[in-house]
């Protein structure tokens, strides 16, 4: 990003962008009432005196202000930002279409959704993030396809968007969680930076899950029982998985959509989507929604009887 103004200052000036209040104001040499006296006495000043500090040009100065919304900016530079009086347009300095360009804030650093790293207050991650596991949710991975923001927050199309940091925002400096247009709508987040009562990191029996926003979410264990949990583990899953899997079965005899060879998981989209995804490797076998019909549960098809259904 540049950084220094007087350089962009000097190219836009250069092409003919309506810097000249900005310009105006920064090479402001007027003098102060003091000097403003002859002979005749004070003269009255009509030399514009400046609001903000000198410095208040530099992006690291004024953009901190605007992010953390230390002064009301729409107040003097108008609720469409295009100015007002001697406070400039703030279009007169950016580059076009940096009201649309999410990462001229936030994000930028490990992709370009807008998601941090790289926070309002300027860190990358780090104990004094707000969200840390951004990454882990916003970009495709081997257990789930790319969450989108709408998963977690209302979506701003721009700066002037109702809440997001100029108009209507009911908490300056802080970005809100809304959950309510995602899978895990009721899912309850707090300045403990933990996820309770989490559908997502569930077993998927319920919204079940706690997690810290620190804790590494290693393997298929941190949620739900796995190949490797066992009979103790699966017999906390529902129906018959224990019986099942005590026999060999593996994931994907009976999530075929999801689980592949290994416990991979090769339908990213149906994983973590909300719903328990079955698809029945056997064409002779059908889930009924509570229920399995077919041959497998016919006396004597395996060494076992066993035709009680899966509840
Ligand atoms: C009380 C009115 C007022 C508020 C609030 C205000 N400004 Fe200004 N702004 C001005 C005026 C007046 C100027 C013209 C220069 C001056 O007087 O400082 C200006 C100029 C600027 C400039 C041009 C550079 C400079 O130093 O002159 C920038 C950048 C700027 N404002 C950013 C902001 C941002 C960002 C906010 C919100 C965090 C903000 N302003 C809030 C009145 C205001
Ligand atoms: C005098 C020129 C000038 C004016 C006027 C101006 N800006 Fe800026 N601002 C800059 C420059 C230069 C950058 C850095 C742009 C870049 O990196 O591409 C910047 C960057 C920013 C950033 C991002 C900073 C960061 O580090 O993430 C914010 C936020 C910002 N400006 C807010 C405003 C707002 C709000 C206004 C209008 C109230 C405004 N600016 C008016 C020159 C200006
Ligand atoms: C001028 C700087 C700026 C730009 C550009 C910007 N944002 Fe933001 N955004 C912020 C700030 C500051 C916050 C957090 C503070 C707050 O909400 O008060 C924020 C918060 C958010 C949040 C959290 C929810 C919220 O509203 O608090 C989301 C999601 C978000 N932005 C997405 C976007 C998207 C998408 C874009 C591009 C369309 C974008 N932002 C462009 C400054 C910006
Ligand atoms: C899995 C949920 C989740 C998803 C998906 C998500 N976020 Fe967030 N985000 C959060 C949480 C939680 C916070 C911290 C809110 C707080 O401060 O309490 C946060 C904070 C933020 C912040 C403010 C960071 C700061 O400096 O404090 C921005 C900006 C943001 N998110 C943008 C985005 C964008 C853009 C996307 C989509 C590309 C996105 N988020 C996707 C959960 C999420
Ligand atoms: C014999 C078939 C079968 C096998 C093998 C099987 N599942 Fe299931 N699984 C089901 C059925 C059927 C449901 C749906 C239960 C319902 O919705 O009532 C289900 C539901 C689930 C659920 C939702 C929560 C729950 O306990 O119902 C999870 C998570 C799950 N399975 C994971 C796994 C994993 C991981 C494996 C491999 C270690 C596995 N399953 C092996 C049939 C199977
Ligand atoms: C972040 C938590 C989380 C992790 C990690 C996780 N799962 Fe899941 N898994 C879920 C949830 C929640 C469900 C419930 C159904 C849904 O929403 O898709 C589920 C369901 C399943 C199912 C049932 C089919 C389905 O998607 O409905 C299988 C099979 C499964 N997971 C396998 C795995 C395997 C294998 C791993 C490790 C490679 C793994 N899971 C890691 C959360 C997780």
């Amino acid at each position: 990003m540049l950084r220094t103004l007087p350089l962009l200052l000097i190219a836009s000036f250069s092409i003919g962008c309506q810097c000249t209040t900005a310009l105006d104001v920064l090479s402001d040499t007027s003098p102060s009432d003091s000097d403003l006296v002859d002979s005749e006495g004070p003269l009255e000043d009509t030399a514009p005196v400046r609001y903000h500090a000198d410095d208040y040009f530099e992006p690291d100065v004024h953009g901190l202000e605007a992010k953390l919304a230390t002064l009301v900016c729409v107040s003097c530079h108008g609720e469409d930002l295009m100015g007002m009086g001697r406070a400039a347009s703030c279009d007169s300095c950016h580059p076009d279409g940096w009201r649309q360009d999410c990462v001229f804030c936030h994000g930028g650093i490990a992709d370009q959704t807008g998601a941090p790293p790289l926070h309002i207050s300027g860190a990358a991650d780090g104990p004094d993030a707000s969200f840390i596991p951004h990454q882990a949710h916003v970009v495709d991975t081997d257990t789930h396809v790319a969450f989108g923001c709408v998963q977690c927050h209302a979506v701003p199309l721009d700066v002037l968007s109702q809440g997001h940091l100029f108009l209507g925002d009911a908490s300056p400096a802080r970005a809100e969680t809304d959950f309510s247009g995602g899978i895990d709508s009721t899912v309850g987040w707090d300045d403990s930076r933990t996820c309770v009562s989490s559908w997502c990191h569930g077993d998927g029996q319920g919204a079940t899950g706690r997690v810290e926003h620190s804790d590494e979410v290693a393997d298929c264990a941190a949620c739900h029982e796995s190949t490797d949990s066992g009979s103790g583990g699966w017999l906390r899953m529902t129906g018959e998985h224990d019986e099942h899997l005590d026999r060999g079965l593996s994931c994907s005899h009976c999530h075929g959509d999801v689980a592949g060879e290994g416990d991979a998981i090769i339908g990213l989209s149906l994983h973590v989507n909300g719903e328990n995804d079955i698809a029945i490797g056997d064409t002779w076998v059908s889930w009924e929604g509570g229920s399995c019909d077919g041959l497998c549960h016919t006396d004597g098809f395996w060494y076992w009887h066993w035709s009680s259904g899966w509840e």
